[in-house]
């Protein structure tokens, strides 16, 4: 079997070179005996799909991506232009869109992560999100994010809604979010409950991100946002869902629920002890492990190694 290559973005202003912001993922892909390949994602997100594949060599055998966010109808097109040139993409667009956009694995993770709900397109109104409210219990703290992104960033004006039952606000939130979002705004609107996580002293949510590659964690680190952090998740109930999802390569980010007593009260779980067991651990999201961000610091080259064997 021809081992895996890794097809990485140029960087912009110097196209034999990679994008500086994955360098050191190139680095250390080569320091295992990896094989790489460029990909123009400016010509790809700008439609000229031919130009973005150019500096791939034909006939090499498979790849896998590590780079940017593509939009799920761009990847399709990109993983027809490599194979057609014999170097199909180890993450197929079905694949990809099942662990990139929240509508693709929300059900599977219905049991692990917070209540959620979706308005495709940016068609919604006002009376669409009451509705949308109601299903989710109609008051209480929440959400919005589009299928892939948040504005978290934004937290208070495009992000939080404190109460469902305040339906103004809920379209002031809703609305700020896909102003800003403009034409970004992948897939459409998502409602979710909001639910009390671990947060550390700065106020970030204690987040542990973990690599999956066919079932199994191969790589488990804090959320790039917070490397500093250290959390080591339980992660006996996460495993049979990704499992379930049928994705090869994927990541789980996973929160404690700050409200132990009662989330493990009700269903203690394997496990559960003065740290929390499983019943703690909760699903944030999920994603594609081509695109999430790797934090700084974490053992990348064991990554690669595992991509390389699979
Ligand atoms: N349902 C929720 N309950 C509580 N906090 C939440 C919830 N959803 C999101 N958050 C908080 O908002 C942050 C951003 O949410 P999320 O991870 O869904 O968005 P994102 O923009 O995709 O982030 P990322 O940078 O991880 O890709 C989370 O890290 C968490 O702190
Ligand atoms: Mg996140």
């Amino acid at each position: 079997m021809v081992e895996p290559a890794v097809i990485l973005p140029s960087d912009p202003l110097l196209p034999r070179r990679v994008d500086p912001h994955f360098a050191w993922e190139l680095a250390a892909l080569r320091a295992v005996g990896g094989e790489h390949a460029l990909l123009d994602h400016d010509a790809l997100l700008a439609g000229d799909v031919e130009a973005a594949v150019r500096r791939v060599p034909t006939g090499g055998g498979p790849l896998w991506y590590r780079g940017w966010m593509i939009p799920t109808a761009r990847y399709g097109r990109l993983a027809e232009a490599l194979a057609a040139r014999g170097r199909p993409l180890l993450t197929g667009p079905v694949a990809y869109a099942t662990a990139h956009e929240l509508p693709g694995w929300y059900r599977t993770f219905a049991p692990l992560t917070p209540a959620s709900i979706w308005l495709p397109g940016t068609g919604w109104d006002r009376r669409a999100l009451a509705a949308a409210a109601a299903e989710l219990g109609g008051s209480g703290p929440a959400v919005v994010k589009d299928y892939v992104k948040s504005r978290k960033h934004e937290w208070a004006e495009a992000c939080y809604v404190p109460e469902l039952a305040d339906l103004d606000a809920l379209e002031r939130v809703a609305s700020r979010f896909a102003e800003l979002q403009g034409e970004f705004l992948a897939g459409g609107l998502v409602l979710r409950r909001f639910e009390p996580f671990v947060r550390a002293a700065d106020g970030r949510t204690e987040e542990a991100r973990v690599w999956w590659l066919d079932g199994e964690p191969v790589l488990v680190g804090p959320h790039p946002d917070s490397p500093a952090h250290r959390v080591s998740p339980d992660l006996s109930a996460v495993r049979p869902l990704v499992r379930a999802l049928g994705c090869r390569f994927v990541t789980t980010d996973l929160a404690r629920r700050a409200d132990t007593a009662s989330a493990t009260c009700s269903d203690p779980g394997p496990g559960a002890g003065p740290e929390g067991g499983a019943a703690r651990w909760r699903v944030v999201e999920v994603g594609d492990g081509q695109v999430s961000e790797l934090p700084s610091g974490v053992d990348v080259e064991a990554l690669f190694r595992a991509l390389l064997k699979a």
